[in-house]
């Protein structure tokens, strides 16, 4: 079975045919599901998924576009959603400097960026990080706050080899999508050729990023199946151990047991 780590099936865009769509995930062989928050409303609906489907569970966190909703009062809810049940991570939480220009709003992003990271090591609860053009802000937060100890996974890895070797050596995992199948990706290919087998998990980000040859309508967990023929052309190994490692590792960065 498949590890999804990271969907958003939250998302309006599964308003229509939501039950439909998780309804096929097991006999399609999509074995465990993490819905990963995205801001307050988000994070609700994801524990809320937790606690209607066996096969999925949760991250509560608030991503840097949407940071604009923390204050102390939210940051106590936000806090308080971490001893859910099934609740297994604090994510996604990060910087992204594509979306934001404005220098104020990137100092805030960093802020709560490191104030997420805190409420992780305070809950040992592992840390989801999303990082789009702000590749070094987001190494020096990672050394600073010496994220290794708390452990996680850079999700939806889009950075060099040589950034992937930093956080290859705090023991971080890396979140290989879609974006793995798409010609023009020679930097992430280079990037999971690099890493050891034992570092990489699966992931869609649902409804974004569909992998070819379905890119261009919306994604889901289904077409994990492309992303793991993609790894194990690079590897050099069959599509069946992509799946029983990267299902290993999922275990093991999410702390399940069984
Ligand atoms: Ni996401």
């Amino acid at each position: 079975m498949i590890f999804e780590t990271h969907a958003h099936y939250d998302d309006e865009k599964f308003d229509e045919d939501r039950e439909a769509v998780l309804g096929g995930m097991q006999e399609a062989g999509i074995g465990r599901i993490v819905n990963v928050g995205s801001d307050l409303a988000s994070t609700k609906r994801s524990i809320e998924l937790a606690h209607q489907y066996p096969f999925i569970y949760a991250a509560v966190g608030v991503h840097p576009s949407d940071v604009g909703q923390l204050n102390e009062e939210t940051f106590a809810w936000l806090t308080e959603q971490t001893a859910q049940e099934k609740v297994v991570a604090v994510g996604e939480i990060g910087l992204d400097y594509y979306w934001e220009k404005d220098v104020k709003a990137r100092y805030d992003q960093r802020y709560w960026f490191r104030r997420q990271i805190d409420l992780a090591r305070e809950k040992q609860l592992p840390i989801i990080i999303h990082s789009r053009e702000a590749a070094k802000d987001t190494l020096d937060i990672a050394k600073e706050e010496r994220i290794g100890d708390i452990g996680g996974v850079v999700h939806c890895y889009s950075y060099s080899v040589e950034i992937a070797r930093e956080y290859l050596n705090m023991g971080m995992f890396l979140g290989i999508g879609g974006v793995l199948t798409y010609k023009n990706s020679r930097v992430l290919k280079e990037a999971a050729a690099y890493a050891p087998m034992d570092s990489l998990v699966l992931e869609t980000d649902s409804p974004y990023l569909t992998p070819v040859p379905n890119r261009g309508k919306r994604n889901s967990s289904y077409n994990l199946h492309y992303v793991a023929d993609a790894l194990a052309q690079i590897k050099g190994i069959s599509r069946e151990e992509v799946i029983e490692q990267t299902w290993n590792n999922a275990m093991r960065l999410y702390r399940m047991k069984e």
